[in-house]
Parts: C-alpha cells; structure tokens; sequence
C-alpha cells in the first residue's frame, strides 16, 4: 500500500528537483528530500533517473467500430502499449451513429473500456444534433464526467456533424461549461479531389495526402475559431498538422481567444514521403488524416510547441491490420483512416524536443502530461507529481536509445509508422495509481486495473481554461531555423 522512490528528479511542468516520492493509497502523500515512512514501505531506487508524471494522451480510438470491423487497439492491448511508453492515461472518443442516444453510445463505450490497462476518459463526439441530443449533452455532463464535444468537419456521409448544427452544438457547450473540440478539414474538397484523382487513374494511396491538402485543413481551422468566437465557447484543435493552420491558432490566441491546439507524435516525425512507396499495401499503413506533411510543415509544429502556441501532443492512435486494409488497396479514398503511435508518442517529444535543443523538460511535461490535464480539467489530480495526486508516475531515462520495431512493440498491428527510427529517451518503469504495470520491456498491468476518471465542466467562467491561457507563452516569433530532425 506505501511505495517510496527514491533519489529521482522530479520533473513537474512548472519545476524540478532531486527528491522522493512518497506513495500511499494510489496517491502520492509526500514529495521532498529525505522523506519518513512507514517502516513496511517498498523502497525504489529511482538510481538518478528522472520521474515525471504519468503521460496524458488525450486523443485515441480504441476498440473503435467503424465499416464493419474494429480498430485492432482495444483498451487492453491499446493501455498496454500506453504503460510501455510512459502514458498512464487516455481520452477516447465515443462516437454516436446518426440518431443513437449519446447516453447509449456512452454506455457501449464505458462497455469496451472495461478491460482497460490503463486510466480512460472519453470526449463525447457529437455527430448529429437536435433537442434530445441538446438535453443528453446536459446528462453526460453532470452524470458521466464528460467536458468536451468533439465536431468533425470532415468524413462526409459518416460521422461529420451538418455544418448548421455545428454552432448549435458549440452554443450548447458553452452553456454547459465544456469545451468544444474539432478535426478541422474542409468536407467538400477531400472528396471533390479524390473523385477528380480517381477519374484520372490515381488509385495508389499516394493520391492520399494530395486529397487532404493543408489549405483545407487552414480553412477548416479558421471557421471553427469563427463559430467558436460567435458562441463564446473556448475551442481546442485536434490533430494541428500544418503551418497554414498553425498561422490561424496563432493569430486567434494573439487577439485573446481561448484556442488550443494539439499535434500528433506521427506528425512531428514522419514524413510525406512515405506515401510514395510502390506497394500500396505499405503506403496504405500510413494513410490518416490530415496526412502525414513536409519538413517545413514539421519544422512549424516544432517552433509551435516551443513557442506554446500548440500546447499538446497527442496519438490519435486509431490502428488497422494490412488485412483490413486489403480490399480497398485499388481505390485509396476508401481506406480506413488511422495509424498507431500511443507507444512512442513521448518518445518521439523527448528526442526532437528536449534533446534535439527545442524542449526543456519542463515543457516535455507540460505538452505530454500537464496541459491535457489542465485543459481537460483533471489537474491536479492528473498532470503532476504533487502531494494528493494520483501516484501515476514514470521514471525516464533521458539518454536511452530506443530503436522502434513492431516486433517488440505493444501493439496490435505488426507495423510501426515509425519502423527502423531510434529516438533518445524512454520509460524505465511506469507507475499507475502507485502500482509497477510496466519496467524493462514487460508490461503486467492486468485488465481492467484502469479506472474511468470523470472529468467535470469548467463553470461558466472558464477560470482554468483562461489561466492556461494566460499562463502559456505568446511568443509571436515563427519559423526560425530549427534544425530539421535525422532518423537513420
Ligand atoms: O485518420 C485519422 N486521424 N483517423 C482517426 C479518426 C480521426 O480523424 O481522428
Ligand atoms: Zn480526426
Ligand atoms: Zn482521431
């Protein structure tokens, strides 16, 4: 029940020193030098790693349905590749089909997350909108701990919300004290340019990115922080993954709008060019959206982060097998979209971050852990190593090489988006609610120890949400020469 480690620095996004942590109840009880404890407490030796708070990722897709089949993730198997990376927690998304009941959709989801390995929330997506659903948005935020609706602005036919019920929904979320959240890409040129791309024989996955081009995904970004400033409602940007839409965040943070934008770790190392691979099998693994972009666009996330003008780092991890995959090899604009990346997301921060010169550890905290936290409105029970926090912590060792190969890794596709890359610093052990699930490669936390953390609404001032604000850095400074970062 009592747990002390020992000798680590304790990294929080605000600070750091050399101390112990003391652990009682799944809860951290003391944090100091030196600390007295109970004579039965187990002693970790930290041996001079660093200790940072449990990763936060606050956008995956576990045990998803969609078409007809599953994302190969589950909650079990997804926590699992969560814990071996450093992440103690996620936000999923339960997404309603057109008409369904979001309280039901909850349930279903609340269902899947049963065998969790990891803590869970979950964003509520809001895919189709009218007085029922107004109401439920009441219900969930009161009695299931949702503060966040997610809107997508793309996946036309599907789960993309009518654009005239999107400021419906914004209103109602504002009313309620929540955040609004959305995937930003303009719905009528993704397919305009896939059928045109089609038309002329392009059926390689190569054709992908072409059809999901930046200036969609700036324009998309740029009418939600519209909508979001005609309800009054503060408004966090999934998956930012150009400058072009990097610009719009920026300048509406600079006139004082509550704007936040996440990034994905795929996003901040991976290449358009693997698109271009021959076999479409292979270029299909990496098929997401918006796609994966440019050095440039890469280089822009980077100085963003830094800058705190993009405040978090996500996976959106959302995995499929080849074999799902497989039939819509000869017609790209039907492959399901998504790829994995919870497990090395904190990786791929703390190499081109902190040790590529961009990051300090501090900040690595704030965008891997405390901002999600902050923003999602869990902290300071999350986000932090402090006295009455949950004792989810992880010791990281910042010079590490870690070498990323689907042989090894936790998940349940046998590809990584990130094959072949090594990454400096990596999670020595993780520690959720005060109990060892992950240390030297093995993950033994058991189904179902993850536990649904509630998350309640902000109240109609948005105290922590404007603090956040305020408190991140403007820095209006924009493409310097940060130096690209090398993979071998
Ligand atoms: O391609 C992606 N990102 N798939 C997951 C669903 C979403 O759009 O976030
Ligand atoms: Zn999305
Ligand atoms: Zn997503």
């Amino acid at each position: 029940m009592s747990l002390l480690i020992r000798g680590a620095t304790v990294v929080n996004a605000d600070c750091s020193a050399l101390a112990d942590i003391y652990i009682r109840n799944g809860k951290i009880a003391a944090v100091g030098p030196d600390l007295d404890v109970l004579p039965e407490t187990k002693v970790v030796d930290a041996g001079g790693v660093l200790a940072l708070p449990g990763g936060i990722d606050p956008h995956t897709h576990l045990d998803m349905p969609i078409a007809g089949t599953r994302t190969a993730d589950n909650f079990e198997q997804g926590g699992r590749a969560a814990l071996a990376g450093g992440t103690t927690m996620v936000v999923d998304f339960v997404i309603p089909r057109q008409g369904q009941s979001f309280l039901e959709a909850h349930n279903r989801w609340m269902g899947f997350a049963r065998s969790a390995t990891c803590d869970y929330s979950f964003h509520m997506a809001v895919t189709w909108f009218d007085e029922s659903v107004a109401q439920e948005m009441g219900v969930l935020t009161r009695e299931r701990g949702v503060n966040s609706f997610k809107h997508y602005m793309a996946y036309k036919g599907t789960v993309m919300l009518d654009p005239e019920r999107m400021l419906d929904s914004f209103v109602r979320a504002a009313e309620l004290g929540c955040l609004c959240t959305v995937h930003a890409e303009n719905a009528e040129i993704i397919p305009f340019l896939q059928r045109r791309l089609l038309a002329r024989g392009m059926n390689h996955p190569r054709a992908h990115p072409l059809c999901h081009p930046a200036y969609g995904e700036a324009e998309a970004t740029q009418r939600a922080i519209a909508l979001a400033e005609a309800a009054n409602v503060p408004l966090y940007v999934v998956h930012l993954s150009c400058s072009q839409a990097l610009d719009a965040v920026v300048a509406a943070r600079n006139r004082g709008l509550p704007v936040f934008a996440e990034c994905l770790g795929g996003h901040l190392a991976v290449d358009e060019a693997v698109y271009e691979q021959e076999d479409p099998a292979q270029a299909a693994r990496f098929v997401m959206s918006p796609p994966f972009r440019s050095a440039r666009d890469r280089a822009a996330l980077w100085e963003g982060l830094a800058t705190g003008s993009i405040q978090v780092v996500a996976s959106d991890n959302c995995s499929f097998t080849d074999a799902q995959r497989a039939d819509a090899l000869t017609d790209f604009s039907r492959l399901l979209n998504g790829t994995p990346g919870l497990e090395d997301r904190m990786r791929v921060v703390w190499d081109g971050g902190v040790a590529g010169g961009r990051l300090t550890p501090e900040q690595f905290v704030a965008v891997t852990s405390a901002n999600a936290a902050r923003i999602f409105n869990i902290y300071p029970r999350k986000g932090c190593i402090r006295p009455g926090a949950d004792a989810d912590i992880v010791l990281w060792d910042p010079d590490a090489l870690y070498t990323v190969s689907a042989r090894n890794h936790h998940h349940a596709v046998d590809f990584s988006v990130f094959e072949g890359m090594t990454f400096r610093g990596a999670p020595v052990a993780t520690y959720l609610a005060g109990k060892e699930v992950f240390r030297d490669g093995q993950v033994t936390a058991e189904p179902g120890i993850g536990r649904h953390i509630p998350r309640p609404v902000f109240g109609s001032d948005f105290r922590t949400i404007l603090e956040m604000l305020r408190s991140s850095f403007h820095n209006k400074k924009r493409y310097n020469d940060l130096p690209e970062i090398r993979h071998p």
